[in-house]
């Protein structure tokens, strides 16, 4: 695609995220975005989605299914933001249908490592295609600079990642999907499939054990949907062995509004440590060698970030990375491709299990062809 040309958009689930993902193309105007239509069943949705374009003067098209809007022709890149449960049989649609279009499908790729597979060897037969996977944690930018300087070699090889998440609960979503494994993946899927992602560019390698403990302790108890409490944790701790003898682990509690930052993010290799913290935007980084004294504090920002929005501009960060992706498709790949939607999700499922049955989870059991 010439870099001059225009690149329409289609945004599939218009709900809180899918929104988001419409203000952020907004602001990237200028460089040739248009969105064009959108897909959700859901009025509510749609009515505040098509007010919001209004807004921007540009008239969608609105359909009520991602198989119509396909076949409208009208789009040349999907955003794909509706409930995860949805994910696979969209892209799976998406990836079959004989007009290409890249696709930004936000995280989890997939519920399970069975339909992650199942994608990635359906987008094996669409090199005409790009799909990146929505893990914008990587661009926020505290994060980006702890991961500039740790592959810069400033703390030496990495040794252990600690990534603390303490949080509000899950937010109330559109029919209430958010509230059940079946449609989640599980907690550690949903929204921790961010964390594991960063511990594998952190450490520079890939799982190969997990351990978990977690519940659903405190959120969600007093309510019922259809007849049924929630089953989603709400707090856990998760222990991971990378294949370079590296250790991660993640401290995730949602019960924990009382906190300044919700991500804390430790990294120490065998010469340094560098910390990252969101909200404050801010690293420290210090050496061994110079103790105490010598730990520098940076403020980070990116002027790039032309809209904060809900992730501190890290979806604009992202729609900007694709972007440019797609304008020079085959020179460069997305920033997170299909390999690490696919791994974050077998770190959750790991993760998940290792609660369910109270003990270490290879992560070659929940890869293994036949076991998912
Ligand atoms: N990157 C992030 O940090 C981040 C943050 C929030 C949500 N998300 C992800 O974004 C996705 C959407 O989450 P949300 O918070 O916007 O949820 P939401 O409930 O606010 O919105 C989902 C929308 O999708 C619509 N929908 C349902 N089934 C659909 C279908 N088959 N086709 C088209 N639309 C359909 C719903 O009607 C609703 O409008 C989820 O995968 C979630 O994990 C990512």
């Amino acid at each position: 695609m010439a870099v001059n040309e225009t690149v329409k958009y289609g945004i599939i689930g218009v709900g809180m995220m899918g929104r988001e993902h419409l203000i952020n193309l907004h602001h990237l105007r200028t460089q040739g975005v248009v969105v064009v239509c959108i897909a959700d069943p859901h009025l509510p949705s749609q009515q505040l989605a098509l007010e919001l374009a209004k807004s921007f003067d540009w008239p969608l098209k609105v359909f009520s299914g991602h198989q119509e809007l396909l076949d409208s022709g009208l789009c040349d890149v999907v955003v794909v933001s509706s409930p995860n449960m949805t994910h696979y049989q969209i892209l799976m649609d998406i990836l079959n249908h004989p007009k290409p279009h890249h696709v930004l499908v936000e995280k989890p790729l997939c519920t399970t490592v069975a339909d992650c597979r199942k994608v990635v060897n359906a987008a094996r037969k669409r090199p005409d295609m790009l799909v990146q996977v929505g893990l914008e944690y990587r661009y926020m930018p505290p994060v980006a600079k702890l991961i500039e300087i740790v592959k810069g070699g400033t703390l030496g090889q990495v040794k252990m990642v600690a990534i603390r998440e303490h949080r509000f609960p899950f937010l109330v979503k559109v029919n209430n999907w958010n509230r059940f494994n079946s449609n989640t993946g599980g907690t550690l899927v949903e929204k921790c499939c961010h964390f594991f992602d960063l511990m594998r560019l952190f450490a520079g390698a890939n799982p190969v054990c997990m351990m978990a403990s977690g519940a659903m302790d405190v959120n969600h108890k007093d309510e019922i949907y259809d007849g049924k409490v929630p089953d989603i944790i709400d707090n856990a701790y998760v222990i991971v062995e990378f294949d370079n003898g590296a250790r991660g682990m993640l401290d995730l509690c949602m019960f924990a509004e009382g906190s300044k930052n919700e991500q804390e993010i430790s990294v120490v290799g065998h010469t340094g440590k560098g910390e990252a913290f969101v909200p404050e935007s801010i690293v420290r980084f210090g050496s061994r060698m110079e103790g105490r004294d010598g730990v520098q504090t940076l403020k980070t920002e990116n002027r790039l970030i032309k809209y904060e929005g809900l992730h501190h501009g890290s979806s604009y960060l992202e729609h900007l990375n694709f972007l440019s992706a797609i304008r020079v498709k085959g020179a460069k790949t997305p920033a997170a491709d299909l390999n690490d939607g696919l791994i974050s999700v077998a770190m959750g499922v790991a993760a998940q299990l290792s609660i369910e049955k109270g003990r270490f989870v290879n992560i070659e059991e929940v890869l293994d062809e036949h076991n998912c």
